[in-house]
């Protein structure tokens, strides 16, 4: 039996809140006997600025780098809002991302049979959807240099981002689509904008080369970003794979979330690349949706996207896949019993709190090993 040690960065907003929920489903899988979970804690984003006047403190930093996953809340708030651009506190999540340089992030989106209904589309386009946007995450134009505001000197400013990839991350980021379609419906969608960046052109042919190289067997298709957008909110379930870069990532990822009724549902990894010696990947799990400022305190946050990171992080880190289907069984089922937070609830429907959600689905839990 393993022993794992995690860091948990709860946040900002209602990343602390939702974080408490995750803490109970590790005391549960802490109780059950098998594996094991050692957790540490630190402080990340604007919480993380009002202690260290930085996005992430070094020691921080280097605990996530020695750690076997990262577990993030949330960063960000108006009261972050003039903090300096490189203090703000989504550097320190963009930091985490390059440092441990976690390139693929998976954002899976899958609709729950029991919130076919809280989708803004109808009924029969969502249900049964299960699609995953794979990723680039530290490329492009988040990274890209140069990365400024200069003063034209005329009464004029100009603001500068760089999208740049390489080929070679752009070959790592389409092995792991193809490989992960193995595992599914076997089809990847690759989406960029050939039409109009180099980017994209070089994007499109470094997925082309690397399919014929091994991955003859996936079915692979192009689509331009744009269009992609467009069909995701038209049929979705046309879709496997889905592997783009790191902006269209964000945006794509957004929208495939609402599909599925609310962001609240949706977790994410993000993986490195596996280490030479060790076989270990880095790697760190945090919801899709953000801090929420608006309602945090209210007890209204949604923990499933939290704590459906976490089981990301069973199957993904750990390999855990019996622990990591029973999580998602136990979140299956405490939707299915009616259970809703604000967010996923239907007009006039009862809502539980953030707490009674976390407490609902570890009493799944218990129901699902009884
Ligand atoms: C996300 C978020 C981040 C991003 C922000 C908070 C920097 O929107 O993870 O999707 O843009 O990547
Ligand atoms: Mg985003």
């Amino acid at each position: 039996m393993a022993t794992h040690n995690l860091l948990l960065l709860p946040g900002d907003g209602i990343g602390p809140e939702i974080m408490t929920e995750v803490k109970k489903v590790i005391s549960w899988f802490n109780a059950r006997g098998g594996d094991t979970f050692e957790s540490d804690e630190g402080l990340v984003g604007g919480a993380a600025y009002d202690a260290h006047g930085q996005a992430i403190s070094e020691e921080d930093m280097a605990k996530a780098m020695a750690s076997d996953a990262v577990i993030f809340g949330a960063v960000g708030g108006p009261k972050w809002d003039d903090v300096a651009y490189e203090h703000r506190p989504e550097a320190g999540l963009l930091r985490l991302r390059k440092d441990m340089e976690l390139f693929a992030n998976l954002r899976p989106a899958i609709c729950y049979p029991a919130l076919a209904d809280a989708s803004s589309l109808k009924k029969d386009i969502i249900e049964g959807l299960d699609i995953l946007i794979v990723r680039e995450l530290t490329g492009g134009v988040y990274f890209g240099e140069p990365k400024e505001i200069t003063d034209l000197g005329n009464g004029q400013k100009r603001g500068v981002d760089t999208q740049v990839y390489d080929t070679y991350e752009i070959e790592r980021i389409a092995k792991v689509a193809f490989e992960l379609a193995r595992t599914r419906n076997n089809k990847v969608t690759s989406m960029e904008k050939r039409n109009v960046m180099k980017s994209g052109v070089l994007w499109n042919e470094v997925v082309t080369d690397t399919h014929n190289n091994g991955y003859e067997d996936v079915q692979l298709e192009h689509m331009l970003a744009d269009a992609g957008g467009m069909q995701l909110v038209r049929w979705p379930k046309q879709f496997d794979v889905i592997v783009t870069d790191n902006l269209f990532g964000d945006m794509l990822s957004d929208v495939a979330a609402m599909l599925t009724g609310s962001l609240g549902m949706l977790p994410s990894a993000s993986l490195g690349a596996p280490d030479a010696k060790t076989g270990r990947r880095k790697a760190m799990y945090e919801p899709v949706h953000g801090s929420a400022p608006d309602i945090s305190g209210t007890g209204a946050a949604n923990p499933i996207a939290m704590i459906a990171s976490f089981g990301m992080a069973l199957r993904y880190s750990f390999e855990l896949v019996e622990a990591a289907d029973m999580l998602d069984k136990a979140i299956a089922n405490t939707l299915d019993k009616g259970l809703r937070t604000k967010d996923i609830a239907a007009a006039g429907e009862a809502t539980i709190s953030t707490a009674e959600m976390g407490d609902a689905i570890v009493a799944e839990l218990d129901a699902l090993s009884a």
